[in-house]
């Protein structure tokens, strides 16, 4: 071997151990953000730190990671549909922010391996929560107990959070919406009070009316009764005064006839009868027909 080549043998070496070096002590180098903690986790040992790391650079074995949580609050969001006390389905609104407690990192993460598996936890055991809550409520008092119904969901998400090792909070029930069917019933019953009401009120004047009509009614009847009443007097009274006319005037045409008789006067049957005759067309008001058998003609032959 030449000087030469050993130089270079030697050269690179070193340049091998170097390179070696840099991996190693980078490998064993990892930071963590502001808003970020998380616990070392040795890859090649499959060996968990005990102890929450915070924000900047850290050191441990080579190829060493970190499973890293937020360390601020994150939001959840929900938007579902619950079945309330009555069996009423009522669609929800909540909004809130949670956080896992740092001293606790190490058992959250034996029990929930990282944070998308803690994230999916948490969120299961907010439905629970809220579903539990609604269920606590009837229809009428998530009318007026909304506060209430607030604080009982917090005090729900809370109990189940705690078992969690995680906080919450800024929590907002943002919309309770009963369904559109119990509203519209709601309304149409609100309606119907309403009428019932007015019809109440309407009904003394109505009473009124109607007791103003019949009155009115009945004396109409009794006029017309008074009426009727008089004139059938009337027409009695004239039908007796005619009737005592013709009776006085038969008495009289009576009279005439027993002096006729009387007197003597020497009446034909043909004469009498014309006699009658001239009577009845004096006195008659109408034209009077009469079919008086013509006299015998015999004179005439
Ligand atoms: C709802 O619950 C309240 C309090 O428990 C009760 O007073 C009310 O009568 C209930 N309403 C209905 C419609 O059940
Ligand atoms: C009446 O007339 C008849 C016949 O026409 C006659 O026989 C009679 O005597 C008359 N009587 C008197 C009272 O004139």
């Amino acid at each position: 071997m030449s000087n030469n080549s050993k130089a270079y043998c030697v050269c690179f070496s070193i340049v091998a151990i170097l390179i070696l070096i840099i991996a190693l002590v980078s490998s064993s180098l990892k930071k963590l953000a502001s808003d970020e903690i998380g616990v070392k986790y040795d890859t090649i040992n499959k060996d968990l730190g005990s102890s929450t790391e915070r924000e900047g650079l850290h050191s441990g074995p080579p190829g060493y990671e970190f499973i890293v949580f937020p360390s601020v609050f994150r939001s959840l969001e929900f938007s579902l549909k619950c079945l309330n006390k009555d069996g009423v389905q009522i669609r929800l609104d909540v909004t809130y922010q949670y956080k896992v407690r740092a001293a606790n990192l190490r058992t959250v993460i034996m029990n929930f391996r990282d944070f998308k598996g803690y994230k999916k936890v948490l969120t299961y055991a907010g439905e629970a929560a809220l579903h539990e809550s609604c269920s606590y409520f009837n229809t009428s008092q998530f009318q007026s107990q909304r506060a209430q119904f607030q604080e009982f969901v917090r005090t729900k998400i809370t109990q189940r959070y705690d078992k969690l090792f995680a906080d919450i909070t800024d929590l907002q029930v943002s919309n309770i919406e009963r369904p559109s069917q119990y509203e519209s019933a709601i309304r149409s019953k609100e309606r119907a009070r309403e009428d019932i009401q007015v019809a109440l009120n309407e009904r003394p004047r109505l009473l009124t009316e109607a007791e103003t009509e019949k009155r009115e009614a009945e004396t109409q009847a009794e006029i017309i009764k008074d009426k009727a009443n008089s004139d059938a007097r009337i027409l009695q009274n004239k039908a007796k005064t005619e009737a005592n006319g013709i009776l006085i005037q038969y008495e009289r045409e009576a009279e005439s006839y027993k002096q006729i008789l009387a007197s003597g006067l020497n009446f034909t049957i043909e004469g009498f009868i014309s006699y009658l005759g001239t009577r009845v067309i004096a006195d008659a008001k109408n034209p009077v027909y009469i079919g008086l058998q013509s006299p015998a003609k015999s004179s005439y032959n």
